[in-house]
């Protein structure tokens, strides 16, 4: 099965970044994606976020494993990199195809976002305040089909800075 993030409960991405809660929070943008010292392009917060606010939602084409299999084959030399995200059924949704700007949220170890899971749809919200500038981060949690063992967490390795950063982006599980 296809490396891809997972929801964060068992746990374990548009360019505008337009607040999608109905309600009294503030409309507008929240974010816009620019270089990010983690990696590549990330997604950082253009003003005051509250715990709790909806800041988008993951889109992109729904497939199924063995297609996202298809589409990417597993390359063990090169460095991971995907837009896929998995759901608890099967399905993959693929950001690279048709997805918004949710996409480029980073993870981290010591995240101040979640992604949600709510009928078959991925939700990122945010879990603690996050200030002007802050970057918006969630914990990725990639659940492999074979043992996080050494090896495979230095097939996916990552610093996020956070004071206890797993230097990888797998899940704690397995
Ligand atoms: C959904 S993309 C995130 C956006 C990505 N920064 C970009 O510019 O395409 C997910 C990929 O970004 C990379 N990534 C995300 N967070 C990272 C981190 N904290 N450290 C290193 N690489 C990271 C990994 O290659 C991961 O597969
Ligand atoms: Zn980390």
């Amino acid at each position: 099965m296809v490396a891809a993030h997972a929801p964060g409960d068992a746990p374990p991405f548009d360019f505008t970044g337009t607040i999608m809660a109905a309600g009294p929070s503030p409309r507008g943008r929240l974010y816009s994606v620019r270089r990010s010292a983690l990696h590549g392009r990330g997604a950082f917060a253009l003003r005051a976020i509250p715990p709790g606010t909806r800041i988008g939602e993951y889109r992109g084409e729904r497939i199924s494993e063995d297609e996202a299999d298809r589409r990417y084959p597993d390359d063990v030399a090169g460095p991971h990199h995907t837009f896929l995200f998995a759901l608890r059924d099967g399905v993959v949704i693929d950001a690279a195809v048709g997805g918004n700007s949710i996409r480029f949220l980073n993870h981290s170890c010591d995240p101040n976002c979640e992604a949600i899971e709510e009928a078959g749809r991925i939700f990122i919200e945010t879990v603690r305040p996050i200030g002007p500038g802050e970057e918006l981060v969630y914990d990725y949690n990639f659940i492999l089909p074979t043992r996080h063992g050494a090896a495979a967490k230095r097939r996916y390795p990552r610093h996020c800075g956070a004071p206890h950063c797993r230097g990888t982006i797998l899940a704690k599980k397995r």
